[in-house]
């Protein structure tokens, strides 16, 4: 590719936190979905303790944060940012609470929203959306993905078709 061509490519960050592995498959398929057009780079969110089942879910009703490993990525070096997540107990896990916390800038981003669930994302996208707008970015569209029967067939189809919009 001429130097000219990769100066114009456009830059998407991945940003995701995955406990049992489904979300960070989603992310990667829609890293894999959108190369052709952005140049990503795929982040994963490590909290610095492991949560348990029952503790994760009632902190993340509490809308609580944890400890993650530090976050190195600056919103501003992107053209697009899609932030991926599990549903815990309805809300997001706490991680994604802490990455809530910490980035409080996305002026003039384009901010996606994909969040994996075994059937119901309850409040999830709504604060995640909440969040895009309090930190002036720019929503550029959101996806819930079941994964209660795998992340395969029409679902990955279905992630696929999202990222092609973004
Ligand atoms: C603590 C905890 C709470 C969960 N709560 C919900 C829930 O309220 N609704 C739901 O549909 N799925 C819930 N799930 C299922 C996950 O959201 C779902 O399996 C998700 O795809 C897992 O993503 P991951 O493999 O990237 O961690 C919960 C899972 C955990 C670990």
């Amino acid at each position: 590719m001429s130097s000219r061509k990769k100066e114009m490519r456009r830059k998407a960050l991945l940003l995701f936190y995955s406990r049992t592995g489904k979300t960070r498959k989603v992310m990667s398929e829609v890293g894999e979905a959108i190369s052709g057009v952005y140049d990503v780079e795929l982040v994963e969110v490590k909290p610095k303790i492991k949560i348990g089942f029952f503790k994760g879910g009632s902190m993340a009703k509490r809308g609580e944060t944890v400890d993650v490993d530090e976050l190195k990525v600056n919103p501003a070096n992107y053209d697009l940012v899609v932030l991926g997540t599990p549903v815990w107990n309805g809300c997001p896990p706490p991680p994604i609470n802490t990455v809530m916390k910490t980035i409080s800038d996305l002026s003039g981003r384009r901010v996606a929203v994909v969040v994996t669930c075994a059937f119901s994302a309850g409040v999830t996208v709504g604060r995640i959306v909440e969040w895009v707008k309090s930190s002036k970015g720019e929503v550029a569209g959101s996806l819930v993905v079941k994964t209660m029967f795998g992340v395969r067939g029409k679902a990955l189809e279905k992630v696929r078709e999202f990222s092609r919009s973004l």
